[in-house]
């Protein structure tokens, strides 16, 4: 199914943009790697390629649509067709209104929502040409509103409700829309979270909760390509909530509101 297949995964240098980019070149794909750091994109594409995957590296901020442009020309320019987008890039924030800069609204919502928009248009003519598809990496989070991480969960929401305007909109060119809900999965070394104030810090392993690994995250998220499901959860508790907050949403509100300490104390 993914042989000669042209895979593009924005923020694929590391943690579950990077173990999708692997199990899908394991599986035939040719991929795109990107990311904003030159260096991170050289080293993963050495490490791919000593595997023998056919892999392009693009390093660049995909918040930034001439750089989608960009990323665009130059996977036509090197194979010749775009089969998938794959919008993983995003960053973690923690925060309540109160506490929170408005800088880190701003590059919240400009790098998970806009760096999810800019790819999907500047890629759409191309897909359309092979009746590909474009899935949005979203988050647990987006299901309901969490408490202290108001920019990360709206965010993971608004790429949801995106995911939802394109299916319709493209129902007759025969592309695939899909959106993923990871759960908490285990971190890259390298992951950042954004707090507050702007800083942005090395995401320490979390205590407390039960990780998914990459393994099963990144799984999931091929699986959906192959069987082109709209909706799909990492894990059965994903698709609990979801049904909880369908059918009951002000159940799952006052579920939230009994927790809200715990959650909002979670990194
Ligand atoms: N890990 C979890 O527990 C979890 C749970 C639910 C959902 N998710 C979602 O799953 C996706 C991947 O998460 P992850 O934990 O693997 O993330 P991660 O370890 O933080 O990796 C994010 C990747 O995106 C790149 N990136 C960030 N901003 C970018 C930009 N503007 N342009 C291009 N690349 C950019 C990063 O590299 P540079 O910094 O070098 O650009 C990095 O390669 C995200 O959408 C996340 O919201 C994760």
């Amino acid at each position: 199914m993914f042989t000669g297949k042209i895979v593009v995964i924005t923020g694929s240098t590391q943690g579950i943009g990077k173990r999708t980019a692997e199990l899908l070149a394991s599986r035939g794909a040719k991929i795109v790697i990107n990311s904003r750091n030159q260096n991170k994109v050289s080293e993963a594409v050495e490490e791919f390629e000593n595997k023998g995957f056919d892999v392009l590296g693009v390093s660049g901020d995909v918040s930034n649509y001439d750089f989608c442009v960009e990323l665009r020309n130059k996977t036509i320019e090197r194979f010749g067709k775009i089969d998938y987008l794959i919008n993983n890039a995003a960053l973690a924030a923690k925060g309540a209104l109160s506490d929170t800069h408005h800088t880190v609204f701003e590059k919240v919502y400009t790098v998970n929502v806009l760096g999810s928009l800019f790819p999907s248009k500047a890629f759409i003519e191309d897909l359309k040409q092979t009746q590909g598809g474009i899935l949005f990496i979203s988050s647990y989070a987006a299901v309901v509103g969490l408490p202290g991480y108001i920019a990360y969960s709206s965010t993971k929401r608004a790429i949801a409700s995106i995911a939802e305007s394109l299916k319709n909109e493209l129902v007759d060119d025969g592309i695939f829309i899909g959106v993923n809900y990871p759960g908490f999965t285990e971190n890259d070394v390298n992951k950042t979270i954004l707090h507050p104030s702007g800083r942005e810090d090395i995401l320490q392993k979390r205590v407390g909760v039960k990780l998914s690994s990459l393994d099963k995250t990144a799984g999931s998220i091929m699986r959906q390509l192959e069987n082109r499901n709209f909706r799909s959860y990492s894990s059965i508790k994903g698709r609990f909530i979801q049904f909880t907050y369908d059918l009951f949403p002000r159940l799952s509100l006052f579920l939230l509101r009994l927790n809200r300490r715990r959650i909002m104390k979670m990194d």
